[in-house]
Order: structure tokens, then C-alpha cells, then sequence
């Protein structure tokens, strides 16, 4: 049986004999990496730093929500803004593998450049079980390449730490609850914002899914049984809608709940509809620039969680 207390003892020890000098921790605002970044600074005080890069791909209020809880687990910590850097790599990119690669490649160039200026020979990851069995680096086919794993570059002058390598999400849940850390969120893809805005990222889109996220966010949580994940997607393909007597051509976005106990395989959610009506009816009245609004009905397998 899994007990978050021993995981997290054992893990604290590990990481302790296997760093020598400074590392750095890459802390997302995720579960995922918050437990790391605790493991990290329980196991080498000072010597540990987490690092927050704002890529400009993350949800409303997330740097403000990092900040806070990282003071209230007492991890030392840096944020850095790189949200220009991100956009303008993704500048004229389509394709969701390069996305995710530029997005990995560049990240981690960031993250050397920070080291460097620490002094720190070490990058602790919060990697789980989900993302390096994906990536091609178990017995299953190569689905996509995630951040924090395909997205390395091959020199890297980083020695990689995964004290949550061998963990699957509900694991990491419990070690969470067990850390208090505050707030537990749903899942959020390394690459953000990005593997949900269909073509290439540009300042509008993100605006406009940001906002959508935050409304079905708002609305979704209102619910008794919320869904294990749900995010809205900006889809490439506009439709056309009306506003007054005025025919205008809006984006489309995509709403995707689902229930899922690891992220290995889900179902999509049956949100009742008058719930789905408010969510459809709030994005379209607070952001007119999104005309249409639509709800995904497909299983992982054979779809995937994310559209990218
Ligand atoms: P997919 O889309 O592969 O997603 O069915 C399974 C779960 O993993 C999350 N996800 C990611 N998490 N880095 C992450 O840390 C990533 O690159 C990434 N891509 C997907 C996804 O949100 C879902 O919970």
C-alpha cells in the first residue's frame, strides 16, 4: 500500500544523497511540482531553489497562487517573467509536437541560465509515471511528447532529479494532502495554454482562452461533483454567429470535462445541461469576440485529454 508519509520521508533522503551542490526546482503551480520543490527544500535547505517562469501560458491569477503557496510551504523561491521570450519562439507555429518542443526546449534553456546565476549543478523535476510512459519512454507508443521529458535538449549542463518519477496522480494527491499544500487544483499540462489553442499562440488568442478558462472554471465549480479535469480549448476554425441584426465571424471554443482516476485513460463527463447552458451563455456574453460554443464527447482512449 502506498503511504504518502514513507514516500515522502524515503524521497527527502534520496534527494539528499543524490545532490551535491545547489539545484534548482521547476515549480509549475501544479501538484506535481509543488511536492518536488517541498521534497527539494526539506532535503537541501538553501541549497534549493524553486524557480516559477511566467511563459505567458498559464491561467488567470496562477503566478499570484505560486507565490503563496510556496511562502506558506517556507520553500525558497524566484519568479522569473519570460512570457515575451515564449510568444515570440512560437511566433508562425502550427504544429502541436514543435509546439511542445519549443515550449520544452525553451523552458529549460531558461531554467540553465537561472542555474548559472546560482551556481546550482541540479534540476529537480516534478516528472510522474503518466508523462515518460507517454513520451515514448516505456513499453506504449509514442503519443506526445511532454513537457519535462521529450522537450530536454540532448546537452544538457543540468543533472536531472525525478523524486516522482515512479508516481501516478492519485499518488501524488496524497502526498499533496499530506504536505497541506492549500488549494489542490485540478491537472494543468506542463505547455499551458498552448496545447489548448488550436494554430499558432498569439497575445489575442491567449487573452480570449484565458478568460474562457476562468468563466468555466467559475461555473464548473459551482458544481457538487466537479470533474477530475476541465478546461476550455480555442479551436483555429472561426463560425459564424450573430450579434443584434449583425452577422459576425467568431472563434469556437471547446469545453472538455472528464472524469479520470491517473490520466491514462478518462470518460468524458455527463455535466448536465442547464449547467452546460450557463457555461455556453457566460462565455459568449462576457467575451464577443467567441460566438460559438461546443461540448466534447469523446473518451481517452481513443481521443486524448488535451486537443494537442
Ligand atoms: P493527455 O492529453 O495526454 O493528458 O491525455 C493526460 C493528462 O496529462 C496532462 N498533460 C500534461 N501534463 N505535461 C504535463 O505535466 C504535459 O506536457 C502534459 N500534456 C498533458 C493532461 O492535462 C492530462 O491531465
Amino acid at each position: 500500500m502506498f503511504t504518502p508519509s514513507e514516500f515522502f520521508k524515503e524521497a527527502v533522503e534520496k534527494v539528499k544523497r543524490e545532490v551535491k551542490g545547489r539545484a534548482v526546482v521547476a515549480v509549475s503551480g501544479g501538484i506535481d511540482s509543488t511536492v518536488a520543490a517541498k521534497i527539494a527544500s526539506d532535503a537541501l535547505g538553501d541549497r534549493a531553489t524553486a524557480i516559477y517562469v511566467n511563459t505567458g501560458l498559464m491561467r488567470e491569477n496562477e503566478e499570484v497562487d505560486v507565490r503563496n503557496t510556496l511562502e506558506r510551504l517556507s520553500v525558497n523561491f524566484r519568479i522569473v517573467d519570460e512570457s515575451s521570450l515564449f510568444l515570440e519562439k512560437l511566433k508562425g507555429v502550427t504544429d502541436p509536437e514543435l509546439k511542445r518542443k519549443i515550449i520544452g526546449n525553451t523552458f529549460i534553456e531558461v531554467f540553465e541560465r537561472e542555474a548559472l546565476s546560482l551556481g546550482a549543478g541540479y534540476l529537480v523535476q516534478g516528472t510522474i509515471a503518466p508523462d515518460w510512459i507517454e513520451s515514448g519512454g516505456g513499453i506504449r507508443d509514442r503519443i506526445k511528447s511532454h513537457h519535462n521529458v521529450a522537450g530536454l535538449p540532448d546537452h544538457l549542463n543540468l543533472r536531472i532529479v525525478e523524486p516522482l518519477r515512479n508516481l501516478y496522480k492519485d499518488e501524488v494527491r496524497k502526498v499533496a494532502e499530506y504536505l497541506g499544500i492549500p488549494g489542490q487544483r485540478q491537472p494543468f499540462p506542463g505547455p499551458g495554454l498552448a496545447v489548448r489553442i488550436m494554430g499558432e499562440v498569439t497575445k489575442e488568442k491567449l487573452d480570449l482562452l484565458r478568460r474562457s478558462t476562468a468563466i468555466l472554471e467559475t461555473e464548473v465549480e459551482k458544481l457538487e461533483q466537479k470533474p477530475w479535469q476541465y478546461f476550455a480549448v480555442l479551436l483555429s476554425d472561426r463560425s459564424t454567429g450573430v450579434h443584434g441584426d449583425r452577422r459576425v465571424y467568431g472563434y469556437t471554443v471547446a469545453v472538455r470535462c472528464v472524469n479520470s482516476t491517473d490520466g491514462m485513460t478518462a470518460n468524458f463527463s455527463r455535466i448536465p445541461h442547464d449547467v452546460l447552458e450557463k457555461i455556453s451563455s457566460a462565455i459568449t456574453n462576457g467575451i464577443p469576440e467567441i460566438t460559438r460554443v461546443v461540448y466534447d464527447i469523446t473518451d481517452k482512449p481513443p481521443a486524448t485529454i488535451e486537443w494537442e
